[in-house]
């Protein structure tokens, strides 16, 4: 079994201790110390060996198998990947493609191929030709004054949240913002619910801070608010994905966006609304965003232009209450917006002069061509997909060990992931992850469905 006794951990690093793990256990592989096949410590092991917390082990771990490095095989346990020794990124990089470019199945991405470069390029440049010597003064900590008011703009038509641009705080991402919200409004011990299964790279933004992570189940109505106020009622935060639950991608009803409103005042408590890729829906009517019921002012709502743009931004924001714009500001002063200046300028005219409607108009018309094909494409190998209203994202559900699967998929170059790994204690059945955005051809997708078929079966 591989050792954990050289593994440095500092609380006082600049970077969270997750990473910190992560990165010793990554170039432990590189160099050869950790060969494809070792066993790791199991992480209540290591947690005990490193002095920290489970689900910081946890945490790194599943970095580390989401990038290649590391494979989970059930009760076995956390494995060095076979394939792993050459780098994580060789893992899954098919001979055929170029490099850098999105492994099949590949989450968290928007089509590249859609978002129009030339325009944006041009746009850039005009804006750098445009930029005075006032330019070159330290930019606003809160964000760049220009995109907030187009943030706002752009969230009245079309989410219905009235905001004033004050009440916008822009992000390097949306860890950033989650730190920002926690370096404001918790104190360590501060609870907080979170969806069970649910997005897995926020957690330890939440653990570092000393926060109480609970684990709240979701079924086909989002996260189940009765059982959060039967276990967890003092918490002091919820944070939710109402529009597509992450990963599931169900909706949260309207009477639990009441219910957990209705939870948030009585207990002044605070709902995160993380509403990451609400943009994408091609069904039904879409429901109210939490934020544009926020009679009580309890709803702190966050977006990303990582999806509706490109990730490559790293841009989010954050729409606090009225009454918490002091206390956001005073934060910002030691957690000031890194998003760089040029950046935030090319995308509030973006938005401003229309582009940024008609870049989702195309993309919503895009996602829903390729989401059918992957989906027929699965059907004809005899997968089981369960249907979704809209995201970026597929779910199908599988018998047996999920994590196995993925394992197999993965080594035959397939980016997709387990449910599994998603999940923080629920037990439920298996799923595959996967995204469709990438795939550019009805064609493409029956060659995935077949090579995903072949992995693992
Ligand atoms: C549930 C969820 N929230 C938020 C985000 C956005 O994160 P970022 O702005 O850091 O790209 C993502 C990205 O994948 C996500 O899946």
């Amino acid at each position: 079994m591989a050792k954990s006794n050289q593994l440095v951990v500092s609380a006082h690093h600049a970077i969270p201790r997750y990473q910190q793990i992560a990165r010793q256990l990554k170039q432990a592989i590189s160099d050869g110390e950790l060969v494809a096949g070792s066993r790791l410590p199991s992480s209540r092991t290591m947690a005990l060996e490193l002095g920290v917390a489970r689900a910081t082990v946890e945490n790194a771990y599943g970095e580390l198998v989401a990038q290649g490095w590391l494979e989970r095989r059930g009760q076995a346990g956390t494995f060095v990947s076979p394939s792993a020794t050459s780098g994580a990124n060789n893992v899954a990089n098919t001979s055929s493609q170029p490099q850098g470019a999105p492994r099949p199945f590949q989450m968290g991405l928007p089509a590249l191929d859609g978002f129009p470069r030339a325009l944006w390029a041009r746009m850039m440049g005009r804006r750098l030709r445009l930029q005075t010597r006032y330019d070159l003064m330290l930019p606003e900590a809160n964000g760049e004054s220009t995109l907030r008011q187009a943030i706002a703009d752009y969230l009245r038509f079309s989410r219905s949240i009235d905001c004033q641009p004050e009440q916008v705080f822009i992000t390097a991402g949306f860890q950033a913002a989650m730190r920002l919200v926690v370096h404001t409004l918790a104190k360590p011990g501060d609870g907080i619910w979170l969806e069970d299964p649910g997005y897995r790279y926020v957690r330890p933004v939440f653990a570092e801070a000393g926060m109480a992570l609970h684990p709240v189940p979701v079924d086909n109505e989002g996260m189940q608010i009765d059982y959060g106020l039967g276990h967890f009622p003092d918490a002091r935060f919820a944070l939710v994905t109402p529009a597509h639950q992450s990963p599931l991608g169900v909706a949260l009803s309207l009477a639990r966006r009441h219910q957990l409103l209705d939870w948030a005042a009585a207990n002044q408590s605070w709902v995160i609304e993380d509403d990451y890729d609400s943009e994408f829906r091609y069904h039904g009517k879409p429901l109210p965003p939490i934020k544009s019921l926020d009679g009580p002012q309890r709803v702190i709502y966050a977006g990303t232009f990582s999806k509706s743009l490109f990730p490559a931004l790293r841009v989010a924001w954050l729409v606090v209450p009225q009454q918490q714009v002091e206390a956001f500001s005073q934060h910002t002063h030691y957690l000031p917006c890194t998003a760089p200046l040029l950046i935030q300028q090319t995308i509030a005219d973006f938005l401003r002069e229309g582009h940024f409607w008609r870049h989702l108009k195309k993309m919503r018309l895009c996602y829903s061509e390729r989401r059918v094909w992957l989906e027929q494409a699965l059907q004809q190998q005899g997968f089981d997909v369960v249907p979704q209203a809209g995201g970026i994202q597929l779910v199908m559900r599988v018998s047996g060990d999920d994590r196995a699967l993925v394992a197999k998929a993965r080594e035959a170059g397939l980016a997709v992931q387990a449910l599994s790994d998603w999940r923080m204690v629920s037990k439920g059945e298996g799923g595959i992850l996967m995204s469709f955005t990438n795939l550019t051809s009805m064609a493409m997708a029956l060659k995935v469905a077949q090579q995903l078929r072949d992995a693992i079966f």
